[in-house]
């Protein structure tokens, strides 16, 4: 849960999107969903959900397409894995960390001021699910049919480095591991922006229903007490009244007067 938090509060301090793709579907079928995420910036995270087990998130690269970056020049930097056993329910999720120019080609046909974004690559690392055309990419749209087209040829055993519970937190090229599904299931629900605002609406919902609940019965109670009060005096008038009568027959003092079978209910001021 804590390690959790800075990804929460890094996306709302520093504006960065969290983007989602699905991974799922049977062997061979397409199973990123979106396969080509395009404009995503630098410090945006990507999460994956696994809406079905048996899949796997490695990243790979534009000319080897199935294989797992082991080595990318500086020691210790390789790509990102999530676990073999990654089950279904759960999200691994990467940080883009750096800003890489697109094919310049591509910017000067397409784009008047260049872009400098990241092209990342991964695929499923899981049987031959890669070969049969399990790629995808970040920023990396203008590749797809010739990655898609290069997986089909590729070698297997591309993944045999795959470490089974998955690369570090931290780990990647261009982008780093920021949480991991952990073997055991469900991870714990991070709440959005959205969510946020939602709480606080429902929060102040809550107050405003009080505030009326206490005001209704502040009146009613009112009510009940004048009420109360009137009717107290109306029996006290009555009963002096039948006092004053008795007087006037008989001359004579009444004796000590009852209290008035009500008088019990005469509220305390
Ligand atoms: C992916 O999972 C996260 C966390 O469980 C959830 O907030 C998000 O809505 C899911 N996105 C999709 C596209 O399924
Ligand atoms: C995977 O297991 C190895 C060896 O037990 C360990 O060194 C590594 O830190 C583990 N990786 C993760 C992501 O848990
Ligand atoms: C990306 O940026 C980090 C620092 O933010 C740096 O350590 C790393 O070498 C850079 N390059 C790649 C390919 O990840």
């Amino acid at each position: 849960m804590l390690e959790l938090l800075p990804l929460s509060l890094l996306a709302l301090v520093a504006h960065a999107v969290e983007h989602f793709i699905t991974v799922g579907g049977g062997d061979g079928a397409a199973e990123f969903n979106p396969q080509w995420l395009d404009n995503v910036d630098v410090d945006d995270f990507v999460t994956f959900n696994f809406t079905t087990s048996g899949h796997t998130v490695v990243q790979t690269s534009l000319t080897l397409p199935c294989v797992f970056i082991t080595d990318d020049g500086a020691p210790g930097l390789h790509g990102f894995a999530s676990p073999l056993s990654a089950a279904a329910g759960t999200t691994f999720t990467i940080q883009v960390t750096n800003i890489s120019a697109r094919n310049s080609l591509f910017v000067s046909c397409l784009h008047p001021e260049p872009t400098y974004l990241t092209a990342i690559f991964f695929a499923c690392g899981t049987d031959t699910h890669c070969q049969n055309g399990a790629v995808g990419g970040i920023n990396a749209v203008e590749f797809s049919s010739s990655v898609t087209d290069a997986a089909k040829t590729s070698v297997s055993r591309g993944f045999a480095d795959v470490p089974s519970n998955g690369t570090a937190l931290g780990s990647g090229v261009l982008s780093r591991v920021v949480t991991s599904p952990s073997l055991a299931s469900s991870g714990p629900s991070r709440l959005s922006p959205g969510a946020f605002v939602g709480i606080a609406i429902v929060a102040l919902l809550l107050l405003i229903g009080a505030a009326l609940v206490l005001r209704h019965w502040m009146v009613v109670t009112r009510v009940r007490r004048a009420h109360k009060r009137t009717e107290w005096k109306r029996r006290l008038e009555k009963r002096l009244s039948q006092v004053h009568a008795a007087g006037a027959t008989d001359g004579e003092p009444e004796p000590a007067v009852k209290p008035a079978g009500g008088a019990e209910d005469v509220p305390r001021m």
